[in-house]
């Protein structure tokens, strides 16, 4: 199956950039270590991150875990490009990264393109990554007809309803988590994506783990050992 995906995806010839050394930057929200507890669990799997950015989680988590093979899904618009020049005016992203950093990338990012970076971010992975230009929830559907099924899914990209709901439904087997957990928080205390988990979670008899802006569905037939304090009580149920 993912060797077909590397055939339908295949990665260009000159996928490398010989003045550009590969970099690992990454959007991360904190409790990320769920994840890798999820792939420790299962080793070889096939895992999807929707929303790849530059590749600083695939490049994060394929060099932890030697069997996995990764799919990145993202459209790699022009505006990543105005997105991280905007970084260095945002507090959390000042505070992880240097204002000369940001700049650096955005600089790379205006010469070559976010998707010409992404591949010579991840090249040294060809064998067990593939990369789909596209955007959910359509790209579900395209890999489905592909037959390109994870077993684990990250939703890290637009936060609506529809990007959480069809993953569910087109992948009914895959193990669903994401960032963007604590994302977001409104007026009256509530967070946008939370209600759409919680509304998955229900229909698969799952508990919610999360930790600060990472959440895991974790099912009874999928057996993960999570520690208890990063079990979610909703407002309902607490
Ligand atoms: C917050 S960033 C992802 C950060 C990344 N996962 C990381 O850990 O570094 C959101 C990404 O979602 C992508 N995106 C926007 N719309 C999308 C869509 N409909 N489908 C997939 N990705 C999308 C953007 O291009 C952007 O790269």
């Amino acid at each position: 199956m993912f060797a077909d995906a590397l055939q339908r995806w295949p990665w260009p010839e000159d996928c490398t950039l010989p003045d550009v050394s590969p970099f690992t930057f990454t959007l991360d929200g904190g409790g990320r270590h769920l994840i890798q507890t999820v792939l420790q669990n299962r080793t070889n799997s096939i895992f999807a991150e929707f929303g790849t950015f530059m590749g600083g989680a695939a490049r994060t988590w394929l060099s932890n875990n030697i069997g996995l093979r990764y799919v990145c899904v993202d459209p790699w618009g022009d505006d990543i490009t105005d997105y991280v020049k905007s970084l260095s005016n945002v507090d959390w992203a000042a505070r992880a990264y240097k204002t000369s950093y940001l700049e650096e990338i955005a600089e790379l990012l205006s010469r070559y393109g976010p998707l010409r970076l992404v591949q010579n971010n991840l090249a040294s992975f060809k064998d067990r990554c593939v990369l789909i230009r596209g955007r959910i929830p359509a790209a579900y559907s395209e890999m489905r007809s592909a037959g390109l099924v994870p077993d684990i899914i990250y939703i890290d990209a637009l936060k609506r309803h529809e990007d959480f709901v069809e993953a569910h439904k087109i992948f009914p087997n895959a193990i669903i988590t994401g960032d963007d957990w604590n994302w977001g928080i409104q007026a009256d205390g509530a967070y946008p994506i939370r209600p759409y988990v919680e509304e998955i979670a229900r229909e698969r008899n799952g508990q919610i783990y999360a930790d600060r802006a990472t959440f895991v569905i974790s099912e009874p037939r999928h057996e993960l050992q999570f520690d208890d304090k990063w079990r979610y009580m909703s407002q309902s149920s607490a």
